[in-house]
C-alpha cells in the first residue's frame, strides 16, 4: 500500500523569496518539525541534546520531508523549565552550544531547503535575568521593578499574596521577597514557575527590549517565532481575583484576569509589522490557550501572527462525532479571518498521541495514531509534528522520581510530571541505549523497548511508522490538493469521517470493527492493508486511506 516515493527536497535561498515572490505564503501548507532541542541529538556526549547535534541530523528531516523546523529554547537559562526561563534572550546556552551554532544550523537548514522558527519567550524571564536581579536589589516603586508585577502583600503584614492567582504548575502564583535588611518584602507574580517571574508589558522598556531580542534573530536569519505564552503577557487591570481554587482547570475554557485579555493583541499587530519588515515571509505562530475556536482565530487576523496552535484538535477524543465537529470549527473559525488553520498531535507539554489514543492497549494506540497522521496531514492548513511521533514512540510512563526535571512535579499537589515523559531523547540507532542520541547517555532514561523504534531500525521497514510519515510527507508535496485550500464533507456511515479536496478522498474510520464501502477511487497511502472485492473496499477498524480521485 506504501508507494515507493524518493523525498522531495526543495532547497530556497530565504533572502531572495521574498524578492521573487517564490513560495509566497509557504506557512500557509507548511509541515513544521518540532524539534525538543535537549532530547533530538547529543553531539558532544553530555547526555543533553544540542544545537550541532540537530544540524548533524538536518539531513534525516529534509528527507523525511518536512518544510520547516521549530526549535524550543536553547537560550541562556538556569533550566528551571526546560529553558522557558531565559536568563539571556541573545546568547546560546553553554549546553546546546554557542551562538555561531545556532549561525551554523540556520544556514546549513536554509541550504537544504528548510526554515527554521524560534521560540521566544515574552511572558516572563529567568529570575536570574539581569532585569529580574535588578527589580530585586530595587526598591519598592522602583523603575527596575516596574518591568515586573510587584506588589504589596495583604492582611497585616503584608503576608498574603496580592491576589488569589494560581500558578500553572501548582501553588500561588506570587512568591514574597526579602528586603536588603532581611525583612519580608513585596510579592511578585509568576504564572509559571517561582524561577519565571511574569513581565508588565505596560512598561514600555519590555516592548523596547523585545523589538530588540526579535530584531537580532530575524538578523541571524530565522524564519519565524513560536511565541510561548502568546495569550499571557497582558493582565487585567488592577490585577482582581478569580474568587476560586483550580485555576488550572479554566486554561482554554474561559478568559481569564491573567489570559486571553484583548490587550495582547495590540502587541501581536506590533510584531507583525516588525515581521513584515523583513524579506522572506518571517511568521508568528501562537501559543495560546482561548476558550474558543473564534477567540483563537482572533490571533491569526491579518494584521496579527500567521499562525495559532490548535490544541481543541489536540485534545479531542478518538470519535468521528468530536473530530468533526472540532475540524468544522477550526475552519470555520480561521476562514472567518482569512488564516490557514493548523493541526497539531503532540507537543512537549502532553501525553504523546500513540498513548493517549490507545488507553492502555498500546498496539490500540499506535494503530489509530497511523490513522490520526494521515488525518491530520490531509486536512486544509499547516501541520506540527512533534518530534518522535514519526517514530511512533509512546509515552514513557514509568521514570523514576530521581530523574524527573518538570516543575510541575516538585510543585504539583496531585500532579504527577507527566510532560517528561514526552521528552525522551529520540532512539536513532543500535540495540542499547542511547540508541544513538549521542555518544554519551541521555538525560532521562530510553526504555529497553526503543531499540525496535529507532530510525534505523523503521528505515526501509513498509510497515513502520516512520515508512509511513516519509509516504504521507512525500506525497503531499505532490499532490495538489493536499496543503491549504478547502475540503467537504462526503456522505459516510456512522462512525466513519470522508472528505474531499481537489482529486483527493481521505477515509478515516474510528470504529473498532472494519466498515466495507464503495470504492471512491485510486488509493496512494493507507494506514492498514486494505481488501478489494467487487468494487468495495474493507476498511480496518482504526485506519484511514488517502485516495486518488
Ligand atoms: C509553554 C511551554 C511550556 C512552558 C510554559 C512556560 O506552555 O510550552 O513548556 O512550561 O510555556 O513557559
Amino acid at each position: 500500500m506504501t508507494p515507493d516515493l524518493a523525498p522531495s527536497v526543495r532547497p530556497f535561498a530565504a533572502d531572495s523569496a521574498a524578492a521573487s515572490g517564490e513560495q509566497a505564503g509557504w506557512w500557509r501548507s507548511a509541515v513544521i518539525y518540532q524539534v525538543y532541542v535537549r532530547s533530538f541529538a547529543d553531539s558532544d556526549g553530555d547526555g543533553v541534546g544540542d544545537l550541532r547535534g540537530i544540524r548533524e541530523r538536518l539531513p534525516y528531516l529534509a528527507g523525511l520531508g518536512v518544510d520547516a523546523l521549530w526549535l524550543t529554547p536553547f537560550y541562556a537559562s538556569p533550566q528551571a523549565d526546560g529553558g522557558y526561563d531565559v536568563a539571556d534572550y541573545r546568547a546560546v546556552d553553554p549546553l546546546f552550544g554557542q551562538l555561531s551554532d545556532a549561525d551554523d544550523l540556520v544556514r546549513e537548514a536554509h541550504r537544504l531547503g528548510l526554515r527554521v522558527i524560534v521560540d521566544i519567550v515574552p511572558n516572563h524571564t529567568s529570575d536570574q535575568h539581569v532585569w529580574f536581579q535588578e527589580a530585586l536589589a530595587d526598591r519598592p516603586g522602583g523603575t527596575a521593578r516596574a518591568r515586573y508585577h510587584f506588589r504589596p502583600g495583604r492582611g497585616e503584614d503584608g503576608e498574603l499574596p496580592p491576589n488569589d492567582w494560581e500558578s500553572v504548575f501548582g501553588g500561588p502564583a506570587w512568591t514574597r521577597t526579602t528586603d536588603a535588611d532581611g525583612r519580608p518584602g513585596e510579592w511578585y507574580l509568576h504564572l509559571f514557575a517561582p524561577e519565571q517571574p511574569d513581565l508588565n508589558w505596560d512598561s514600555p522598556e519590555v516592548r523596547e527590549e523585545f523589538d530588540s531580542v526579535l530584531r537580532f534573530w530575524l538578523d541571524l536569519g530565522v524564519d519565524g517565532f513560536r511565541i510561548d505564552v502568546a495569550h499571557g503577557m497582558v493582565k487585567a487591570p488592577g490585577l482582581p481575583d478569580i474568587g476560586r481554587t483550580e485555576q488550572a482547570k479554566l486554561i482554554g475554557a474561559q478568559v481569564l484576569p491573567f489570559f486571553d485579555q484583548d490587550g495582547v493583541h495590540e502587541i501581536h499587530r506590533a510584531w507583525r509589522k516588525l515581521l513584515d519588515s523583513y524579506p522572506g515571509e518571517r511568521v508568528g505562530v501562537a501559543e495560546a490557550w482561548a476558550p474558543t475556536s473564534e477567540r483563537l482565530a482572533l490571533y491569526v487576523r491579518p494584521d496579527e501572527l500567521h499562525q495559532a496552535f490548535n490544541f481543541q484538535f489536540l485534545t479531542c477524543d478518538w470519535d468521528a462525532d468530536a473530530m468533526r465537529e472540532v475540524i468544522d470549527r477550526s475552519l470555520a473559525a480561521t476562514a472567518s479571518v482569512g488564516a490557514p488553520t493548523t493541526w497539531v498531535l503532540s507537543n512537549h507539554d502532553v501525553v504523546r498521541h500513540v498513548t493517549r489514543y490507545g488507553a492502555g492497549d498500546g498496539e490500540l494506540g499506535r494503530t489509530r495514531a497511523r490513522a490520526a497522521a494521515l488525518l491530520m496531514l490531509a486536512l486544509p492548513g499547516s501541520a506540527y509534528v512533534y518530534q518522535g511521533e514519526e517514530l511512533g514512540l509512546p509515552e514513557v510512563v514509568d521514570l523514576p522520581d530521581e530523574v524527573r526535571q518538570d516543575p510541575a512535579f516538585f510543585r504539583g499537589d496531585g500532579q504527577d510530571g507527566l510532560r517528561d515523559g514526552c521528552r525522551v531523547p529520540l532512539p536513532w540507532s543500535g540495540e542499547a541505549a542511547p540508541y544513538g542520541f549521542g555518544p554519551g547517555g541521555s538525560w532521562l532514561p530510553q526504555p529497553e523497548q526503543w531499540a525496535g523504534l529507532s530510525v534505523e531500525a523503521q528505515s526501509g521497514d513498509p510497515r513502520s511508522m516512520l515508512e509511513l510519515y516519509r509516504s504521507a510527507l512525500a506525497l503531499r508535496r505532490q499532490l495538489p490538493g493536499l496543503g491549504d485550500g478547502d475540503m467537504g464533507w462526503l456522505q459516510a456511515p456512522e462512525g466513519v469521517l470522508a472528505f474531499s479536496r481537489p482529486g483527493f478522498v481521505c477515509t478515516l474510520n474510528t470504529l473498532g470493527a472494519e466498515v466495507t464501502l464503495p470504492v471512491p477511487g485510486r488509493p496512494v497511502l493507507a494506514s492498514a492493508a486494505l481488501e478489494f472485492a467487487g468494487g468495495t473496499v474493507r476498511i480496518p477498524s482504526n485506519s484511514c486511506v488517502w485516495w486518488a480521485v
